[in-house]
């Protein structure tokens, strides 16, 4: 694991600077992305330098973490809608290249299969992740082993909460679909994003208590190359001990996924 702390206020630019440095070094990168509120500088930041042309995701393809349910297409509060409107129509991604799961499916189980067959075709290169107030990481709920599945889920009180905001005002959902611990755990490169002075909290817990599926968060300390790129109120929270671990970057070749 490493933890790198923005110290400087530029933090959704520093990620987007290694995103970009990342879809230098392979283009073809297969990369999952989460939506939420903590990506939308860092997307904002992705989608200038592609204009720039600096980057380009064209031979990209892009893998959405988690879907809620419940919501009509074009839902404001849609993980879909909000990657289309943050990043994805500002992008030179060709539609095809960009998979998602379904949540108005007919059979949402096999529906999750699916999903899992086009994540495990050619594997993830890199997941970037958000984490919930309560420790999820995608939809993978407080109670979510290291081996859970992609697969259909109830959303904690927490989340229900949290997603209203990402609404207009109705029926906040109650379940979702999310990519599993399992095949976020199989990525070779994960990238937990953090930002602001209310995730500290749930961040030291998840870096420095127990590893537990009570704080699915805590089970990404398993992998082997889990980055942790956190803004300076993020990481309030954080021993000097773990804060020192920040260092030189890595490739995405080589090395074991597990372990680290
Ligand atoms: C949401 C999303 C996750 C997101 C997380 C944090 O429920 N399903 O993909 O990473 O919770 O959201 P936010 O960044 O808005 O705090």
């Amino acid at each position: 694991m490493r933890v790198d702390v923005d110290e400087e206020g530029r933090w959704a630019e520093a990620v987007a600077e290694r995103f970009c440095a990342r879809l230098r070094q392979r283009p073809r990168l297969r990369v999952c992305l989460p939506t939420g509120s903590t990506p939308r500088g860092l997307y904002a930041a992705i989608a200038e330098r592609v204009a720039g042309g600096q980057a380009s995701l064209a031979e990209a393809e892009v893998l959405l973490l988690d879907e809620f349910g419940g919501l009509a297409p074009g839902d404001p509060a849609r993980c879909a809608t909000m990657l289309a409107r943050d990043l994805l129509d500002r992008l030179d991604t060709p539609p095809a290249a960009v998979h998602r799961l379904d949540p108005d499916a007919d059979d949402l189980d096999a529906e999750c299969a699916r999903y899992h067959r086009v994540v495990a075709d050619g594997g993830l290169d890199l997941c970037l992740l958000g984490i919930g107030a309560n420790g999820h990481v995608g939809l993978n709920e407080p109670g979510s082993p290291a081996n859970a599945p992609t697969r259909q889920v109830a959303l904690a009180a927490a989340t229900i909460g949290a997603a209203s905001r990402y609404g207009d005002g109705h029926a906040a959902p109650t379940w979702g679909l999310t990519l599993g611990m399992a095949e976020i755990l199989e990525a070779r490169e994960v990238w937990l994003l953090v930002s602001g002075a209310h995730k500290a909290a749930v961040l030291a817990e998840a870096l420095e208590g127990p590893v537990t599926a009570a704080l699915p968060a805590s089970l990404l300390r398993s992998h082997g190359r889990l980055r942790v790129l956190a803004d300076e109120p993020a990481a309030e929270g954080l021993s000097a001990s773990l804060r020192s671990r920040a260092g030189d970057d890595e490739t995405v070749d080589g090395g074991p996924r597990h372990g680290g």
